[in-house]
């Protein structure tokens, strides 16, 4: 966990002062999305609006990415790890990957 800490501390700065934040829904904010992703804009991990352009009309993407959030993973989007996020709720997932996914219209 010690390297989570050390991405969190080398982009808490960052984050703290983006507005992007503003447009995140409740759930990412309370599930601590908004600390590695933005909507159009690479932190961390990937910009959303990316994330939902490459599934764009992949209809297994919904629970794939539940998936991939709730357990973690690296190697889609490059070396660096999501870190697993097992407390989201069933509901908050529903609502994020929901979100996620309509940027793409
Ligand atoms: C510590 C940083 C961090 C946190 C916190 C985090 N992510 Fe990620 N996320 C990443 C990274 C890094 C990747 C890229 C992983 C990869 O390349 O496979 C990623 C990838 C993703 C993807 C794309 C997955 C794929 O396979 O294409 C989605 C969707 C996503 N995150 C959603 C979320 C949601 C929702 C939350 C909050 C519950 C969250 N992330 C919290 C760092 C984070």
């Amino acid at each position: 966990m010690k390297f989570i800490t050390a991405f969190m501390l080398a982009t808490g700065l960052m984050a703290a002062g983006s507005a992007q934040s503003a447009d995140m829904p409740e759930a990412a904010k309370k599930n601590n999305c908004v600390v590695c992703h933005a909507i159009d804009k690479k932190v961390v991990g990937p910009a959303w609006a990316e994330v939902a352009r490459k599934y764009k009309g992949d209809a297994g993407a919904a629970a794939r990415l539940s998936t991939k959030i709730a357990k973690g993973g690296s190697g889609v989007w490059g070396a660096v790890p999501m870190p697993p996020n097992p407390k989201v709720s069933d509901s908050d997932m529903k609502v994020l990957v929901d979100f996620i996914l309509k940027l793409a219209n």
